[in-house]
């Protein structure tokens, strides 16, 4: 049977399909680093760390981070890679509950909030408002349903990633669909990897991703005690509704009750 969302399974191999040993990943964190600084936020939760892409590099840049994920493998992966990083601690928690403390900012990056459903998503909001300190930031990217609906989207079989690292090949097929009225893109991935020329290992699965429309968002947030501040094209472009495929969003506190 297929896996849904469940990137724990796959630990091991999350670094080297994600390619998070790639330069191209600092260019978020760079990011994250100047909004930061530019806000005075100094304490940062990162609430779906993973292998700690971005969580990792904050507290090396430092930042006072808090990685967490609901990934036990996933975080003794984050806690290998981050040995002798000293303003880190990476915890094991549920997005949708678990209380850290109160910080200045709160990450989720790589989809990581999509992959949640509609009541999930808000689940995790209410409960990230409530992790955040008054006036605390929120940063996270999505799939922008607006430019979705309007058909920029391949329902072909593609390969998402392939290479080689350390030996090891791997090549990762998605074919993924688009349901419109419910915003939700599932994706079949299957992956194949293999160390020297041992018997490959296969690999397959299902992601259902939810996405919004930045309307959709704005609705969201003002019951969540959010307020949008700043949307920006993932690759950190120019925001454009109708041609940016995803979106990276910050968003403020505005209020405590969450309601
Ligand atoms: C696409 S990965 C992104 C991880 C990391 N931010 C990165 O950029 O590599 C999504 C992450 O969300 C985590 N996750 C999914 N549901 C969660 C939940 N309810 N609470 C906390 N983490 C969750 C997964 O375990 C996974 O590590």
């Amino acid at each position: 049977m297929p896996k849904i969302n469940d990137f724990d399974s796959e630990a091991q191999y999350y670094d080297l399909l994600e390619k998070k040993n790639q330069p191209s990943f600092n260019l978020i964190v760079d990011f994250l680093e100047k909004l930061f600084k530019k806000n005075n936020s100094k304490t940062i939760l990162d609430v779906t760390c993973g292998t700690g892409a971005q969580a990792i590099p904050l507290a090396k840049r430092g930042f006072q981070t808090v990685g967490s994920d609901i990934g036990k493998k996933l975080l003794t992966i984050a806690r290998r890679k981050s040995k002798g990083v000293s303003n880190i601690k990476l915890v094991h928690g549920d997005v949708r509950y678990t209380k850290f403390g109160k910080f200045d900012a709160v990450i989720s990056m790589l989809n990581s909030l999509g992959y949640l459903n509609k009541k999930d998503f808000r689940k995790a909001l209410i409960n990230i408002n409530s992790n955040l300190k008054e006036d605390g930031l929120l940063v996270f990217d999505n799939t922008n349903k607006t430019c979705l609906d309007i058909g920029n989207f391949t329902a072909d079989k593609i390969i998402d990633t392939a290479g080689e690292d350390n030996r090891t090949k791997f090549v990762r097929f998605c074919k993924s669909k688009y349901d419109k009225k419910s915003g939700i893109i599932t994706t079949k991935w299957e992956t194949v990897i293999q160390r020297n020329s041992q018997k490959p290992l296969e690999a397959s699965g299902i992601w259902k991703r939810q996405t919004y429309t930045i309307e959709d968002l704005k609705s969201i947030f003002r019951q969540t005690g959010f307020q949008l501040e700043n949307v920006y094209d993932r690759s950190l472009e120019k925001f454009e509704d109708r041609k940016s495929f995803s979106y990276l969003i910050v968003a403020r506190k505005t209020s405590a009750l969450g309601k």
